[in-house]
């Protein structure tokens, strides 16, 4: 048995949740596409519909989500390994109790994590299967080594993209390399298309149309339609006010795709008959994809 086999054992002897837990990575090619509105807005319906939900910032650029929800969070992942935080104290309840953890440097130093360290970890996010329902993931844009192995890792990925071509390459180009990757299996994942930003519904279909037709001729890769939002004025004026349209705009037309996108993808939870998971098997792949390059 090899080392990551042993790790593998011992942290699987430790993953006793009931398996219900959705990990849901939120990505794109393309940059500035929708991405951290989709997981703040997904999120904020979720609870609506009752379900506990938590946003991992994963993206290492701006503070995205914080600025979103308006929060400021005093710990981040790296807390749990450096200074003995445990997930509760490093969460920050957002609007509508939805909780948010910035993976600030810890999600980068895990590949500098021994194995003690490693097992610490993950026991510690074991925790997160039995306070949520779903955790999301936003990550960074295109195809930094980062989010590559967060789309390898999450057993659901939306692809977010907008009508602008380069958006819909770039979307292409990401499937691509992880398609590329001997770990990605496309009949173990779940990719569903977002189109954001669209004039029509019909606008939004032909996004995931355009992209479907080549993944699935090109790479084998079948991909699924969740929705489209469209463009929305008052998405932006959301942001000023530091909260998500789908509070500040009740009535908007983007939250009401947020409200479809939501009840589509809860419509998932009635038909997976399998256990899920969860989030420590989803971080213990992460760890060893990220382990693998070095
Ligand atoms: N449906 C929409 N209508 C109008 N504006 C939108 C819409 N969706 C997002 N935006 C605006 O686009 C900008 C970028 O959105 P967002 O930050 O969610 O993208 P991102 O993909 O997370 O970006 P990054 O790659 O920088 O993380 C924001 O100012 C946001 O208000
Ligand atoms: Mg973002």
């Amino acid at each position: 048995m090899d080392q990551a086999e042993q790790l593998r054992k011992r942290v699987s002897q430790q993953i006793q949740h009931n398996g219900s837990t959705r990990v849901i990575a939120v990505t794109s090619g393309k940059g500035g596409v929708g991405k951290t509105s989709l997981a703040v807005n997904l999120a904020i319906q979720l609870r609506k519909k009752g379900k506990r939900v938590v946003i991992i910032d994963a993206d290492f650029g701006l503070a995205n989500v914080e600025i979103m929800l308006g929060i400021r969070p005093q710990y981040n992942m790296a807390d749990l390994i450096y200074n003995d935080k445990n997930i509760d104290d490093i969460i920050t309840q957002g609007p509508m109790d939805i909780g948010f953890i910035s993976g600030g440097s810890g999600v980068q130093d895990m590949v500098n994590l021994d194995k003690e360290q490693v097992r610490v970890m993950i026991s510690k996010l074991v925790r997160l299967d039995t306070i949520a329902d779903v955790v999301i993931i936003d990550t960074g844009a295109g195809i930094s080594d980062s989010v590559l192995e967060f789309v390898l890792s999450s057993p659901e990925v939306l692809i977010v993209a907008t009508p602008e071509p380069t958006s819909i390459t770039d979307a292409y180009s990401l499937l691509k390399t992880v398609n590329r990757n001997k770990n990605f299996s496309a009949d173990e994942k779940k990719i569903q298309i977002v189109s954001n930003r669209v004039g029509s519904k019909e606008e939004g279909k032909e996004i995931y149309e355009k992209l479907n037709i080549v993944s699935t001729k090109f790479l084998n890769i079948q991909m699924e339609y969740l929705g489209a939002i469209v463009q929305d004025s008052n998405a932006s004026k959301a942001v000023i006010e530091q909260k998500p349209v789908s509070l500040a705009f009740p009535n908007s037309g983007s939250t009401k795709c947020y409200q479809e996108i939501c009840n589509k993808l809860l419509e998932l939870d009635e038909t997976v008959e399998e256990p899920r998971e969860g989030v420590a098997k989803f971080f213990l792949d992460f760890i060893r994809q990220k382990k693998k390059k070095y």
